[in-house]
C-alpha cells in the first residue's frame, strides 16, 4: 500500500519520499454560499479534509501517509504516538496502523482539565479503543520532551519482546514527515483553484503543532503562489507559534532538499481566538460552531476548527467581494461528542438569551 506521485521539480525530493496510501484525493473544494451571504464580502470556500474517509478523517491522515510510509519502509510492526486525551492524531494513527497491518500504542497526556465521562470516554477515546490500540497515560500535558522519552521507554520494552516499534515524536526538532502531507495538499489546492478559476487571496488554517500550517505555506510558496496563509493559534500564543512555523519550514526544506521558499512576512499567526486556552472555547469559537452548523450544516470541532473558523469569519467580514477565501477544514469531528456538556450548555445559553 505504498504510493508514489510525480510532483514538480520545485518540490525537490517530495516524489521520492516513502508514503503509505491512506486515502484517495483530492478532497472537495466546496463553495459556502450561505456563509458568504452572512459575511457579506469575498466568496467563501472550504477544503473538505474533514471528509477524508479513514475513521472520521481530518488533516492527520495526510500527515500519517508520510509517517507510516516511513514506518513501513523501516519494516515496523507497531506505531507509538502521544497526544491529548481527545487527540485526533492518535485516533488516526491507530486507524492508519490498522490499515497497514500494524499495532498501535497510544499515550494520552493530561492537557485539558476536564473530568466528565464524555471527555474521558467518548469521542476519540472510544474510537482509539474500538480500533484496538493499547492505551497508556502520561500525567503532564506540557512536557513534550518528557512525553517523547516515555514513548521511547515503551518502545524499548516492545523491542525486548521482539517487536519492531516506530515512534511518531511530539517535540519539535524531528524530521517533519507530517508537514509533507500539506505540501501535497498545497499542490492539490492550487490545481483546484486553477480549474475552478477562483481569485483566492487567503487560506485560513488551525495552527497547533504547525505541521499543517508550515506544510501548506511551504508548498504554496515553493509552487510560486503568493496566497496569504493565516494560521490560527489553537495551542500556544503567537509569539511561541511564529518561530515554530519558521523552524518547521526550514526543516521541510532540508528534508526534501530545496532552498526554503518561505520569506520574511510569509508566516502569519494570530492568537486572537486562543482564549481561554487549548481545548477550551470562548464566545467567538462557540458562535462559529453555531453559525456554521445553522447556515451551511457544516460541523466544526471545538478544539481546532472552531477557533480557526472564528478567525476565518473575521477575515471574511473584512474582505472584498472580488476576492475568494478558503477555509481548510482539518476535521476533529469525533471530539464534538466528547464536548457534549460544553456544547449543550452553549446551546442552552443561546436558547435562553
Ligand atoms: C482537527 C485538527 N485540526 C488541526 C490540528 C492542528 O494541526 P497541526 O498539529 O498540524 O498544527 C489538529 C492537531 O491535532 C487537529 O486534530
Amino acid at each position: 500500500m505504498t504510493t508514489s506521485a510525480a510532483y514538480p521539480d520545485s518540490l525537490g525530493r517530495l516524489s521520492t519520499m516513502a508514503r503509505a496510501e491512506l486515502f484517495q484525493g483530492p478532497t472537495l473544494l466546496e463553495s459556502m454560499p450561505n456563509l458568504t451571504k452572512v459575511c457579506g464580502g469575498a466568496q467563501l470556500y472550504i477544503k473538505r479534509d474533514d471528509c477524508i474517509p479513514l475513521a472520521f478523517g481530518g488533516n492527520k491522515v495526510r500527515q500519517l501517509e508520510f509517517y507510516l510510509g516511513e514506518a513501513a519502509a523501516q519494516k515496523a510492526d507497531t506505531v507509538l504516538i502521544t497526544g491529548a486525551v481527545q487527540s485526533n492524531f492518535v485516533r488516526l494513527a491507530a486507524a492508519g496502523a490498522r490499515k497497514l497491518g500494524m499495532d498501535c500504542h497510544i499515550q494520552l497526556e493530561e492537557r485539558v482539565a476536564k473530568s466528565d465521562p464524555y471527555y474521558r470516554q467518548s469521542g476519540n477515546v472510544l474510537l482509539d479503543r474500538l480500533l484496538g490500540a493499547t492505551l497508556h497515560s502520561y500525567p503532564d500535558g506540557e512536557d513534550e520532551a518528557g512525553a517523547d522519552r516515555e514513548l521511547h521507554a515503551i518502545a524499548e520494552r516492545l523491542t525486548a519482546e521482539g517487536r519492531r516499534p516506530f515512534i511518531i515524536p511530539l517535540a519539535p526538532g524531528h524530521k517533519p514527515y507530517g508537514a509533507l502531507g500539506y505540501v501535497v495538499a498545497a499542490h492539490e489546492l492550487l490545481a483546484q483553484i486553477a480549474e475552478q478559476g477562483l481569485p483566492v487571496s487567503e487560506v485560513v488554517v488551525a495552527s497547533g503543532s504547525g505541521a499543517t500550517h508550515a506544510g501548506l505555506l511551504f508548498g504554496l510558496r515553493a509552487l510560486g503562489s503568493p496566497m496569504t496563509v493565516t494560521g490560527v493559534c489553537v495551542r500556544r500564543d503567537a509569539e511561541q507559534q511564529y518561530p515554530r512555523i519558521w523552524d518547521r519550514c526550514a526543516e521541510i526544506a532540508d528534508l526534501i532538499e530545496i532552498d526554503n521558499p518561505v520569506q520574511d512576512g510569509d508566516v502569519i499567526v494570530t492568537d486572537a481566538y486562543l482564549a481561554p486556552g487549548y481545548g477550551k472555547n470562548g464566545e467567538a469559537s462557540l458562535d462559529a460552531i453555531m453559525l456554521c452548523a445553522q447556515s451551511e450544516a457544516l460541523l466544526l470541532d471545538p478544539t481546532y476548527t472552531a477557533k480557526a473558523m472564528a478567525g476565518f469569519l473575521d477575515s471574511a467580514r473584512r474582505s472584498k467581494s472580488s476576492d475568494a477565501l478558503v477555509f481548510m477544514h482539518t476535521g476533529g469531528l469525533p471530539a464534538i461528542f466528547a464536548y457534549q456538556n460544553d456544547l449543550s450548555d452553549a446551546l442552552d445559553a443561546r436558547a435562553g438569551s
